[in-house]
C-alpha cells in the first residue's frame, strides 16, 4: 500500500485547501452555501485562519496521507488530509465567519446549527473534535480516510477523551465502520435558497477503550 501519514505543516496548505475544495465539489449543497463568485479576499480569509490555527492554535494538530507511487513533489503526492483539536478544557467555541462568494444567511443558518448542537452535546466536556477530513475525489475510495480516522482515534485513546465529529452523508458510513455512534442529527432546511432535499448532518462520539 502506497499510502503513508506524515505531517502537515505550511508549506501543505495551498494543496490542502485545493483537495478541500474537490472534495465538496459533488455536493448537493454546495451550490447553495458557496455560490460564489470568489474573488481573491474571499480566499485569503480561509487560507489566512488555517495559517493562524497552524501557527498558534495549541489544541490544533494536523496529519495528511501521501501516495510515495506518484510522480512529483510533496504537493503532487497528497491525497488527503485531516486536522482534529485536542481539548482537554472545554473549549470556547465561536461562529464561523463566511467571506464573500458564500451565502452567509445560509452558512449561518446551517453552521449556527451545528455550534449549538456542539455547545449542548460535548461543550462541557474534554474531548477530541474531529474537524476537518477530506480526501481528492481521483484518490477516495483506497483507504486514506480510514487512515485519518485510525490516527484520530489513536490520540483520543492514548488521551483516554472521547472523540466527537460532525459528519456528511459521504463520511457517515464510514464513522459507523471506525465505531463511532450517532448521538444526534440536525437537519436543517436550505429550501428557500433551492435546496431539494433537507441538509443532513450526524453528530457522532466515540469512546476509548477501557484498558
Ligand atoms: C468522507 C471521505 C473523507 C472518505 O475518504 P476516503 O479516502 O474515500 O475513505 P476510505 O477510502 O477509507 O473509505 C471510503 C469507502 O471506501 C471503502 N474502502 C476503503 N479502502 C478501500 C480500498 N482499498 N478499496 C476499495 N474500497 C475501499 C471503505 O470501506 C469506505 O466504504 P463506505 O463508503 O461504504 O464506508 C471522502 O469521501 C471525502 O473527502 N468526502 C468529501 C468531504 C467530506 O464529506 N468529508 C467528511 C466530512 S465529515
Amino acid at each position: 500500500m502506497p499510502l503513508e501519514l506524515r505531517e502537515f505543516t505550511l508549506a501543505d496548505l495551498s494543496r490542502g485547501l485545493e483537495i478541500e475544495k474537490l472534495a465538496y465539489v459533488p455536493n448537493p449543497f454546495t451550490p447553495f452555501l458557496f455560490p460564489g463568485p470568489f474573488a481573491e479576499e474571499a480566499n485569503n480569509m480561509r487560507s489566512e485562519s488555517f495559517v493562524k490555527t497552524l501557527e498558534e492554535d495549541k489544541t490544533a494538530r494536523h496529519v495528511k496521507v501521501i501516495d510515495t507511487e506518484i510522480e512529483g513533489d510533496g504537493h503532487e503526492q497528497m491525497v488527503a488530509w485531516a486536522k482534529v483539536h485536542v481539548y482537554k478544557e472545554p473549549p470556547e467555541l465561536t461562529p464561523r465567519v463566511f467571506g464573500p462568494g458564500s451565502n452567509i444567511e445560509a452558512c449561518e443558518k446551517l453552521w449556527g446549527g451545528l455550534l449549538a448542537q456542539r455547545t449542548r452535546l460535548v461543550g462541557d466536556k474534554p474531548h477530541v473534535y474531529l474537524h476537518m477530513l477530506q480526501t481528492h475525489p481521483t484518490h477516495q475510495g483506497r483507504g486514506a480516510g480510514t487512515m485519518l480516522i485510525q490516527w484520530a482515534l489513536r490520540q483520543a485513546q492514548e488521551l483516554g477523551m472521547p472523540a466527537y465529529l460532525e459528519a456528511s452523508p459521504d463520511g457517515h458510513s464510514l464513522y459507523l465502520k471506525n465505531g463511532f455512534k450517532d448521538i444526534d442529527l440536525l437537519e436543517t432546511d436550505l429550501s428557500q435558497w433551492g435546496a431539494k432535499c433537507m441538509h443532513k448532518i450526524w453528530n457522532m462520539i466515540w469512546y476509548p477503550k477501557e484498558v
